[in-house]
């Protein structure tokens, strides 16, 4: 784990018609990841973006970009989205056949590995995959849709979650992505998240000074 917490704005939230500008504004504010949420429509319901758009945004920034993907069987995407410019690419349990293969074949590529958990899937099935990634997501909310309310029960789970970890002497981040927002990010963290996703509480209104507000927070 990062001795320090981290906050991942998600651009599924921003203005789509200046892209570059609100990635730069979140950026410059100080966040370090930059969570960019990719949907096939098979997955998940909704159709978001692919490779172009985030090649078209890598120049605006140096950080982290942070690639969910909501995708079926996303390996067969992994080098295009190496290429594109990911670090850190995070694949759905539930959407890969083979985990372990398509786990191997991220880090292979040179991009740090993530493993992501729909709010009803156990935990037990990290078991084995745990020791092999950087980060577990843990859904608080159904994917395909930003804006949604943080499910309660998703605490539990990441409170459970940091104990097998440290159970394990590993060092997995735990990425929270779903309903997260000033009102219930100190919650979040004592259960042991340390990096928060957050969309709408960052980009309705103003994206800098909500940067900020939860950056203090996150100390
Ligand atoms: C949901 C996405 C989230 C979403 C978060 O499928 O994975 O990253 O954009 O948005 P908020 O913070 O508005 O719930
Ligand atoms: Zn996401």
């Amino acid at each position: 784990m990062n001795s320090e917490n981290i906050l991942a704005p998600s651009i599924l939230a921003a203005d789509f018609g200046r892209l570059g500008e609100q990635v730069q504004t979140v950026a410059q504010a100080g966040a370090e990841y930059i969570h960019i949420d990719v949907m096939d429509g098979m997955f998940v319901p909704s159709i978001s973006f692919g490779m172009p758009v985030i090649a078209g945004i890598r120049s605006f920034t140096d950080k982290v970009f942070d690639v969910h993907m909501m995708v079926e069987e996303p390996g067969r995407y992994a080098a295009d989205m190496k290429e594109a410019g990911a670090d850190l690419l995070c694949v759905h349990q539930e959407a890969c056949r083979h985990l372990d293969r398509t786990i191997h074949q991220i880090r292979d590529l040179g991009m740090k590995a993530g493993v992501a958990l729909n709010p009803a899937t156990p935990l037990d099935t990290l078991e084995y995959i745990l020791p092999e990634v950087d980060m577990v997501l843990l859904m608080s909310v159904n994917p395909g849709f930003g804006g949604q309310k943080f499910i309660p029960y998703t605490l539990e789970k990441i409170r459970r979650l940091r104990s097998m970890i440290q159970e394990k002497g590993l060092s997995a981040d735990i990425e929270v992505d779903g309903g997260v927002g000033p009102g219930n990010i100190q919650e979040v963290l004592e259960a042991g998240a340390n990096i928060v996703v957050a969309g709408s509480a960052v980009f309705k209104g103003d994206a800098a000074e909500n940067v900020r507000r939860m950056l203090e927070l996150l100390k």
